[in-house]
């Protein structure tokens, strides 16, 4: 069956991201089986649902009728009869291996022969979750970014047994949501969650050696760079428990690669409870009351905190296009669109000057002697031949 506005669509996991999933396909004119294990969580969806919706009413966005239509058609379900016929089914469930292969395997026996079935796992790898089915071939990663019916980036893994046709008519359904996707391979945090490393790390790295603290290097970001949060601002955001998780994942998934090693100021934040907004502290404190230190607005520091976080942000866009993870214009569009990036890494290094990347990457190279600070080979390869990412 290939898929079309008939499609009838199955999502599993009424959570954060499989209750926008199920929105965004109700909005978009499918039918809409969304199912949990817990009762309480498919309620707490529909509340969820009715209220986001509602308050498109409200500011004029949309009207009664159509926000009627959406969620007439989505069906909150107990149990997985209905998606007997499903054309196309979305897992959202909890980030463990095993419940979601279990929950495939089950899914498999119940779902017509040709329905496609996608994962929106974040950190586990395609080829494990994909070996629980009979049929693989029609099996990929879909990875929303949250919240899925705002985030234009969708980042679509194929498997090493995912068919071919399976990802393409999976890449421009999707596009067909008026989304952006992405290819990528199945390596670890695909491309968002891999690029996007040093961001944290670095800015996490500057403020250990005492270089500057969390508001002067957040000011630097904003002010100099123009990036919408500061680094330790997003990690309280994302809660330094979440963030925290990614970099320890993708630094053992790499095999310890030293450009991904988690800071020791996180996990003593973790470890103490101070998880960020969620909890009231992290790197700042929150509530009414709440006062923080002031950044340092010293232009010549910094220029210096952004240049190095700059160059390692480049350099890791750098590797994900030469170890063939994503095309570069794929790696941009993922930054800008996934994490709101202000200009794609590598349209930036173009403007900065490849030559002008790699002499910050050498000095901090020098400087430390560390294989974290290693120049990818193809920004060496690039200034070698006098070469830009883009043509023009
Ligand atoms: N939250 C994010 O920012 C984000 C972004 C991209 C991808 N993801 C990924 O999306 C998936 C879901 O994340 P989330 O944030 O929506 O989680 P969530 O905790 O909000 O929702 C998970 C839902 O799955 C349900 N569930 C758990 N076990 C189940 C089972 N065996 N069968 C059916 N339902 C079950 C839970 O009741 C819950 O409603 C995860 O794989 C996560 O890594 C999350």
């Amino acid at each position: 069956m290939s898929l079309d506005k008939n499609t009838t669509v199955g999502v599993v996991g009424s959570g954060t991201m499989g209750s926008g999933i199920a929105q965004i396909a109700a909005t978009y004119g499918h039918d809409v089986y969304l199912f949990d294990a817990f009762p309480e969580q498919l309620q707490k969806s529909e509340d969820g649902l009715v209220g986001i919706l509602n308050r498109q009413v409200e500011k004029n966005r949309m009207t009664k009728d159509e926000v009627d239509e959406i969620l007439s058609r989505i069906h909150f379900v107990d149990h997985l009869n209905d998606f007997k016929t499903c054309g196309l089914v979305f897992e959202a469930i909890i980030e463990d291996l095993d419940t979601k292969k279990d929950q495939f395997a089950r899914l498999e026996a119940i779902v017509p022969g040709d329905c496609i079935l996608a994962t929106n796992t974040s950190s586990l790898s395609i080829a494990s979750i994909s070996s629980s089915l009979d049929k693989p071939g029609r099996f990929l990663g879909v990875h929303f970014f949250n919240p899925a019916p705002i985030m234009k980036l969708v980042e679509i893994i194929p498997g090493i047994t995912t068919d071919e046709s399976v990802r393409n008519e999976v890449k421009s359904f999707i596009d067909g949501w008026e989304k952006t996707t992405v290819l990528t391979t199945d390596t670890p945090g695909f491309i968002v969650n891999r690029v996007a490393r040093p961001f944290y790390g670095e800015a996490l790295r500057i403020y250990e050696e005492g270089i500057a603290d969390p508001a002067t290097i957040d000011w630097a970001m904003k002010e100099l760079g123009e990036f919408r949060m500061g680094p330790f601002e997003l990690m309280d955001l994302i809660g330094n428990d979440v963030n925290y998780k990614v970099t320890e994942t993708v630094f053992k998934e790499f095999y310890y690669d030293p450009r991904f090693k988690p800071s020791f100021a996180q996990k003593r934040l973790v470890e103490a409870g101070r998880l960020g907004r969620k909890s009231g502290i992290g790197f700042y404190k929150y509530g009414k009351t709440a006062e923080n230190p002031e950044p340092v607005k010293d232009r010549e520091l910094g220029k210096k905190i952004l240049y190095r976080i700059l160059a390692m942000l480049i350099n890791e866009a750098c590797d994900a296009v030469f170890m063939n993870v994503a095309t570069a214009e794929d790696v941009d569009l993922a930054m800008t669109n996934g994490v709101n990036y202000p200009r794609g890494l590598l349209k930036w290094a173009d403007e900065i000057g490849p030559s002008t990347v790699l002499d910050w990457m050498s000095a901090l190279q020098v400087e430390y002697r560390e294989d974290r600070y290693r120049p990818n080979p193809l920004l060496k390869r690039k200034v070698r031949n006098g070469e830009l990412f883009y043509e023009s």
